[in-house]
């Protein structure tokens, strides 16, 4: 036990990757850079003021401080080249260049990059001038009703219109209104995918790829999948829609055959791979790769991973992941919920007071921080989402009633959340079959 881990970011993925990696028997101690009042709560994990996005300091710092693996949680550094810029630096560094990232941070290239490999998505195409997009708009032989941004826009910067005026006012909205700024400047125009949507992610040494365990997330605010979009207010994993036989399929035809393109294209992709997926009537197809974790699928995913993750990882980067698959708890079900604060995915306030915080742990349950820092000494919300709570048992709905248990354990002045995280497999596993 001896290792010094650094973990970029300050969500609950961050606080569960560094809790998951604080769990191996290599690792001696666990720093999240900046991290929130979760990771700044235990003996093995602690805070660090660099900016992520001062990639010479972070460089220096794993130097000086003898940090063995630095693990990346959010997209932003990674585009902004944080893993060659490290790499380089002689830091080893868990995730993909920002050449590869591109699967995320540019629509348009993960579109034509599925085109060229045959990997199923919806039709599309992207437009840099706004009258030519709404001229498509009308006049496509499909419904071209979702309008994307195509860089990164904090996973904003799409609108699902409902016709085509409205579709045509998203365009105008994105690229005239520049409502994600220069992630606006090229548009995706995508065929409206009707079915349910699930997150199949993996790790990836480049060559072999290991799937996790399908997760859903629950992005919509209000209870039964309305109301505004949001980074996620819960999720479930393993997600039951997605069969043994599904999740093969999905793992051959799509991801698979999005890192051997990579890798043929001379763009290698090591690290986690995301794909979001719409179960459709003719099968999966893609919505929308990303380069990492999701949040808050990382607190549900991580959690029934039974090999230990600084391992996992350090086979990642070795290209030994074929020698060291890792294995799963199949028989428990995860659930997270989250909790934000009142106003959110809009404006809301900060420095509310958050307690509970033992109550919750005295039932068994993981909360894992997001918008969290301290103040005077005390636990108070800095963040739209605040933290989440998850709750690990032998099926959906006891794991739900444990989370909501944790739900009225910890209180927060305006605290939003929903109850209902799951819904959609408990519907599924009611069905006659
Ligand atoms: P993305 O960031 O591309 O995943 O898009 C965000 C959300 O918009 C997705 O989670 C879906 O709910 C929705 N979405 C994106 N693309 C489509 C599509 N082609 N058809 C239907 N819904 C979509
Ligand atoms: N939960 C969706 C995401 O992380 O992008």
């Amino acid at each position: 036990m001896s290792a010094r881990v650094l973990v970029i970011g300050n969500g609950g993925r961050e606080h569960t990757l560094a809790w998951k990696l604080a769990q191996s028997h290599h690792v001696r101690q666990v720093l999240v850079a900046p991290g929130n009042a979760g990771t700044a709560s235990s003996e093995k994990i602690s805070n660090i003021a660099i900016s992520v996005s001062d990639h010479t300091a972070l460089a220096q710092f794993c130097k000086d401080e003898k940090i063995e693996l630095v693990v990346v949680g959010p997209e932003a550094p990674l585009a902004a080249g944080i893993v060659g810029n490290l790499t380089s630096a002689g830091v080893r560094c868990f995730g993909p260049t920002a050449e590869a990232a591109q699967l995320e941070s540019s629509k348009k290239f993960a579109k034509d990059f599925m085109d060229r490999h045959g990997i199923p998505t919806a039709r599309w195409r992207a437009f840099t001038k706004p009258e030519e997009a709404c001229s498509f708009i009308m006049s496509a032989d499909f419904p071209a009703l979702v309008v994307k941004a195509s860089g990164l826009a904090a996973g904003k910067g799409v609108i699902v219109a409902n016709n085509k005026e409205e579709a045509c006012r998203a365009v105008q909205e994105i690229m005239q209104e520049k409502a994600f700024g220069t992630a606006g400047e090229t548009i995706v125009v995508e065929e409206l995918l009707e079915g349910e949507e699930v997150s199949c992610l993996c790790f990836t040494d480049g060559k072999t790829v290991a799937p996790m365990p399908a997760a859903q997330d629950h992005k919509r605010l209000l209870e039964g999948d309305r109301g505004p979009n949001t980074g996620g207010m819960g999720a479930y994993c393993p997600a039951p829609q997605v069969s043994k036989d599904l999740l093969l399929k999905i793992k051959n035809s799509i991801l698979q055959r999005t890192v051997d393109g990579m890798q043929q294209e001379g763009i290698p992709y090591t690290g986690v791979l995301y794909a979001g997926i719409m179960l459709t009537k003719e099968g999966p197809k893609v919505l929308e790769f990303n380069c990492r974790f999701g949040d808050p699928e990382c607190q549900v995913i991580l959690p029934l991973l039974k090999s230990d993750l600084y391992e996992v990882i350090q086979s990642t980067l070795d290209g030994l992941l074929c020698t060291s698959l890792p294995i799963w708890l199949e028989t428990h079900t995860a659930i997270t919920v989250v909790m934000a604060s009142k106003g959110y995915p809009g404006e809301y306030s900060k420095g509310m007071e958050i307690t509970g915080f033992s109550e919750a742990q005295a039932l068994g349950l993981e909360v894992f921080h997001a918008g969290t820092t301290f103040k005077d000494g005390r636990v108070v919300t800095s963040g739209g989402r605040v933290l989440t709570i998850t709750s690990i048992q032998e099926n959906l709905i006891s794991a739900l009633e444990e989370a909501k248990k944790g739900l009225a354990a910890i209180k927060f002045e305006g605290a939003i959340y929903r109850k209902d995280i799951g819904f959609r497999a408990i519907a599924f596993l009611q069905q006659p079959r």
